[in-house]
């Protein structure tokens, strides 16, 4: 067994994991990864959706490695550092409009923390409304929030003044034939979840543009303004969870982009810096407002290195134009799983935008999630030499979420490999 193997199973807390996957990363650029034995993988997840510029991109490492010869770290809230304010300068033009004042955390949990925290200050209410289905994170706060029992069990009791609305998951509902509707219906809900469910002392509303680990869900288009109308009778912030879903990965730099919508606040992380540890929250600076001295901080947030590392990355993605990359090629690889769609009964749905795509496995017309099928498939593209994910409620979607360069060619071998794999598993075990 490889000595790192050894060394995880002694002493790596990994038991939370049903499976590592047996191999050992070792180096990685653009879309490929190697492993410790120079094996090389096509890289369909990217870290769980966060080298979006591509692994190792050598504009981002570059401007890391300046700053690191310069400043790694003397606390950027205590003193003011050139990264912080040249990435949250770069953040405000880049982010929906009016959304010009950020605060950098290290991850995305810390930063929707951060979020509901500010929310509550500036609008002097409590209470949270989430999605089902939903996934903030691993803090006690965020998986209060996350709408996904799954994530949730052994963890709780969670925190109060939190409730649920039905998210716009139009392939199971009784609108499945008509998306918009079920938008629409979903969007009343939360006027019921309000008067039914809560004491009417709502913050905010927190929903992910696009939600990830909820199985690659893309609400119907209508979705987000016939929430907005809701939520501004009522006085309620949005907060848009884009950890997942921003920075180029829906084929536009954030994915509210695609609805018409512009939230209160923007959470995001992942993408931000091409692998570094970095988030934010952005919102109007009447909202920033609300935090007085003393109310907020974070030791690591905003470390110089991260901070440059991110505005490098944004920069490459104008200049290369990643999103609008990812939007093509997105398209050019869900017509071809279409393709496949027609040909496998076990394939449910496509979805996606961009390049956050699912592929929902079911057994059945009853649509029974064949979750251990998702699994079989995605150990078999690893065999392969391709790594995706595997997501969903119900763990039954086949997440591909590759670093936005990723050339057509590359979709082609993936989607070869996925659809070997397909067949294999679709095949009765022989008896
Ligand atoms: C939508 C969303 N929000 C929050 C998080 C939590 O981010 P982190 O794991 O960086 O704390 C995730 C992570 O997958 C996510 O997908």
């Amino acid at each position: 067994m490889s000595n790192t193997i050894q060394k995880y199973k002694d002493y790596v807390m990994t038991g939370f994991l049903k499976s590592v996957a047996p191999i050992v990363i070792d180096r990685a650029s653009g879309v490929k990864v190697w492993d410790e034995n120079g094996r090389e993988y096509l890289d369909c997840f990217s870290g769980i959706s966060v080298v979006n510029a591509g692994h190792n991109h050598p504009r981002v490492v570059a401007a890391a490695k300046a700053q690191m010869d310069k400043l790694i770290h003397c606390s950027s809230y205590l003193y003011h550092v050139a990264p912080v304010a040249d990435l949250a300068e770069k953040i405000a033009h880049i982010a929906p409009r009016g959304l010009t004042k950020s605060f950098f955390g290290n991850g995305g949990a810390e930063a929707i923390e951060g979020a509901l925290k500010l929310a509550r200050l500036y609008t002097g209410k409590h209470e949270f409304i989430s999605l089902h289905g939903s996934f903030h994170g691993r803090s006690w706060g965020t998986l209060s929030l996350t709408g996904n029992q799954g994530r949730k069990k052994r963890g709780g009791p969670y925190a109060p003044g939190i409730a649920f609305a039905p998210a716009p998951y139009a392939y199971r509902s009784l609108w499945a034939n008509d998306p918009e509707e079920c938008a629409r219906q979903c969007a009343k809900s939360i006027d019921e979840v309000i008067r039914f469910a809560t004491a009417g002392d709502v913050a905010a509303f927190i929903a992910e543009p696009v939600m990830g680990e909820g199985g690659i869900l893309v609400p119907p288009t209508n979705y987000f303004r016939e929430v907005k109308k809701v939520l501004d009778q009522h006085g309620i912030l949005f907060i848009a969870d884009e950890v997942q879903s921003g920075f180029g990965r829906t084929g536009k730099m954030f994915a509210i982009e695609h609805y018409g919508v512009t939230p209160d606040i923007l959470v995001t992380a992942k993408g931000i810096a091409d692998g570094f540890p970095l988030s934010a929250f952005t919102t109007r600076p009447e909202i920033a407002a609300a935090y007085k001295p003393g109310d907020h901080l974070s030791t690591f947030g905003g470390n110089p290195v991260a901070c440059a590392a991110a505005l490098a990355n944004i920069q490459v993605m104008e200049e290369e134009h990643l999103p609008a990359r990812a939007a093509e090629t997105g398209e050019y690889a869900m017509k071809k799983l279409r393709g496949l769609q027609k040909q496998n009964p076990l394939i449910g749905e496509v979805r996606g935008l961009g390049l956050m795509i699912g592929v929902e496995l079911v057994r059945d017309e009853k649509l029974t999630p064949a979750n251990t099928e998702a699994e079989a498939i995605r150990d078999a593209l690893l065999r392969e030499g391709v790594l995706v994910g595997v997501g969903g409620v119900y763990g039954n979607v086949v997440r591909f979420q590759p670093p936005l360069i990723i050339t057509k060619e590359q979709i082609d071998r993936a989607l070869d490999a996925f659809a070997a794999a397909l067949t294999e598993v679709s095949q009765p075990a022989a008896v």
